[in-house]
């Protein structure tokens, strides 16, 4: 049996060929890797970030190592609606016709996600249908002051964002929560009962790191996103707590270093995991870790890595 027919997963009616997707934030928009691995081997791509209006994003530094894992502020950084549009919509509609991709949105008002979907998802149309497989609604960024986690914290905004931006697009949506969420079950019942397909836990954990000498902080923002392997377990309980609160695909992410990683988010839940920090470390992670996966179902005579997913067996007292 090939890896072709044993990591195959079908989420929100797309097609995945395996389920390892790169994480938004770590493939930009596609071109910028695609002569570092071949992308086509992987299960899907997140683009950065696309928000209406161009956004220089956060004062330098953006990005410290931590002894495991790394700290970024990068600030939503992108090129805006019309330089996506007119640049890499058309190379994703020519390029990788594998693998899915979903384009990550963000706004400074609900507005602009519903903008951002709609003028994409007719690009695309246009274009090329394959350019743009879904979108991912990225209300869970903690590095801006406007436009990142409070979009996610309040359920009637979350909703009218979701009904907006459902409104201008038949792809699938899916929503990225922050791991911060008090209650992540009922606001991602909230995002599914607005209209979205799926949703994608979890973003990174908001964390602060100081330069002792300087008594300043490392990050040019101040406070930053932490990510890597520390965040493994926080994203698989949100993962799995979710689960149990919606039925709708899952993507987990964070913290995945390896086939086992990902295997504890698909158990916990996740149709598909993202690669992110780990993809920044080694852009041929995520092509590593989809050997990994196969190899493992091999070894395992796991015939469907789908039949794995929410095989978690545990009763919470
Ligand atoms: O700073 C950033 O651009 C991070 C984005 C995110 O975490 O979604």
């Amino acid at each position: 049996m090939t890896n072709g027919e044993r990591l195959a997963v079908d989420v929100a009616g797309l097609h995945f060929q395996n389920p390892i997707v790169l994480a938004s934030g770590t493939a930009g928009y596609g071109v910028e890797l695609a002569d570092v691995i071949d992308l086509d081997t992987v299960g899907g791509l997140t683009t950065k970030a696309v928000s209406v209006e161009p956004r220089a994003g956060n004062p330098a530094p953006r990005v410290a190592e931590l002894d495991e894992g790394m700290i970024n502020s990068v600030g939503l950084a992108n090129p805006g609606l019309e330089r996506v549009k007119s640049t890499y919509v058309p190379w994703l509609a020519t390029h990788l016709p594998r693998t899915r991709k979903l384009v990550n949105v963000v706004g400074n008002v609900v507005e602009d996600y519903a903008q951002v979907v709609a003028e994409l998802d007719a690009s695309a149309e246009s274009i090329g249908r394959g350019a743009i497989d879904g979108f991912e609604l990225n209300v869970s960024c903690p590095n801006v002051k406007a436009g990142g986690l409070e979009f996610g914290a309040d359920s009637a905004a979350l909703q009218r964002l979701i009904r907006l931006a459902r409104a201008e697009t038949s792809r699938p949506l899916f929503v990225k929560l922050s791991p911060t969420l008090p209650d992540i079950g009922a606001v991602a019942k909230c995002a599914v009962d607005a209209g979205a397909d799926g949703l994608t836990l979890v973003n990174t954990l908001p964390g602060l790191a100081i330069d002792v000498e300087r008594r300043r902080p490392v990050l040019g923002f101040g406070s930053g996103g932490v990510s890597g392997p520390g965040l493994l377990p926080v994203g698989v309980l949100a993962t799995w707590r979710v689960s149990r609160a919606v039925d709708a695909p899952l993507i987990g992410v964070g913290g995945v270093t390896s086939a086992t990683d990902a295997l504890q988010y698909i158990i916990a839940g996740a149709s598909l995991v993202g690669i992110g920090t780990a993809a920044m470390r080694d852009p041929r992670a995520p092509t590593r870790i989809v050997r990994e996966l196969d190899a493992w179902c091999a070894r395992h005579g796991v015939r469907s890595l789908g039949d794995l997913v929410g095989t978690l067996e545990w009763r919470p007292r």
